[in-house]
């Protein structure tokens, strides 16, 4: 293979430009030359596509964000949008492609793998929502940017007696919560995983109210509840004064952490020893700390593992 391309789709997430400089300097490193498709497949359809070198890609390591831009891209869905973006790959010597996004972005790789451009997914996403993997680039970043958040409203709800239901991001998957939850020492973490119960989180606030606790950190994931009407109902219910906070895109953003900016490098260069050897339509994925990759095909319908045991510990010593 002598020419490959690569593009960031989706939402962004901190990281996937250490993926970029790494596919494009592992790719120097094996006689391969790459180019840089822009804002997705919107890129791909509309030929915005640019040479890329070991010195375009200087300096992003260490930036949140994508210097390639990315977009969401409703066209792509439809078969016009495809034939038009697989013309544009030939047009362009493009013979394969390195995706870097959650699985809505495989699922365009998959349809592109299937006429004949071979693809390779990264998988990047601060929701870490991807079945096929233990981890995705980004999620490292977004939970230390959510605890430090919290670390902060929890001076407040400390400082006021106060309780803090706070709403973090996960696109139907609970990771994030879970994970910050536990990090925050959250009261109650509501995930989709195990659905929404104000009584139980009121029961809870109540229990260790009893037991000497004067300020609460509730963790809610987000689409579950509206988080102003919990804190209301909390507040009514116990007589303890709350305040919600939706911490939204902030969580998306920031320089990558030291995990995200070593798996995204380690990715990047698998993807590219993929192609190298003349095999596409794989996913790079994490298994047990280590870099392997499955079939698009297969791990699209791979099933996602809930960690009871963090959930559990999580309730077990939040008293
Ligand atoms: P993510 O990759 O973060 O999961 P999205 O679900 O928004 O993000 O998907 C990103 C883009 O991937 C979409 O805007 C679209 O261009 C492409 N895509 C998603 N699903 C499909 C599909 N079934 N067929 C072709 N392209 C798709
Ligand atoms: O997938 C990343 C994510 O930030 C989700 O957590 C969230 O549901 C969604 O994207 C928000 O998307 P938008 O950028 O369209 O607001």
């Amino acid at each position: 293979m002598k020419t490959i391309g690569i593009l960031t789709s989706g939402g962004d997430a901190p990281g996937m430009n250490a993926a970029v400089r790494s596919v494009v300097r592992s790719a120097e490193s094996m006689g391969i030359t790459v180019k840089g498709v822009l804002r997705g497949y919107n890129g791909l359809i509309e030929n915005n596509i640019t040479d890329l070198d070991i010195r375009s890609v200087s300096d992003i390591i260490h930036r949140g964000g994508t210097a390639l831009f990315t977009a969401r891209c409703p066209k792509f869905k439809t078969e016009e949008g495809i034939q038009e973006a697989v013309k544009n790959c030939r047009d362009n010597g493009i013979e394969g492609l390195v995706v870097i996004g959650g699985d809505g972005s495989f699922r365009g790789a998959r349809e592109l793998s299937l006429r004949g451009i071979p693809c390779i997914g990264i998988p990047a996403t601060i929701d870490n929502d991807i079945s096929s993997t233990e981890y995705t680039i980004g999620f490292d970043t977004a939970m230390n940017t959510v605890v430090e958040m919290v670390d902060k409203l929890r001076d407040t709800a400390c400082s006021h007696d106060r309780c803090s239901v706070v709403e973090v991001m996960g696109h139907g998957a609970g990771d994030l919560a879970l994970q910050c939850g536990l990090a925050v020492g959250a009261t109650s973490i509501v995930i989709p995983e195990k659905g929404y119960n104000p009584e139980e989180i009121i029961e809870k606030i109540r229990s260790t109210h009893k037991r000497g606790r004067n300020h609460f950190i509730i963790i809610v994931s987000e689409d579950l509840c509206d988080v102003r009407q919990l804190a209301k109902e909390i507040e009514n219910a116990t007589g303890i004064e709350s305040r919600a906070t939706i911490i939204g895109h902030v969580q998306r953003g920031g320089n990558p952490s030291l995990r995200d900016r070593v798996v995204a490098s380690k990715m990047g260069y698998a993807a590219v020893q993929l192609l190298n050897d003349g095999i596409g339509n794989r996913i790079v994925a994490l298994k047990d700390n280590k870099i392997v990759n499955y079939d698009i095909i297969e791990s699209l319908d791979m099933e996602k593992t809930f960690d009871a045991e963090t959930y559990m510990l999580a309730d077990i010593i939040s008293i």
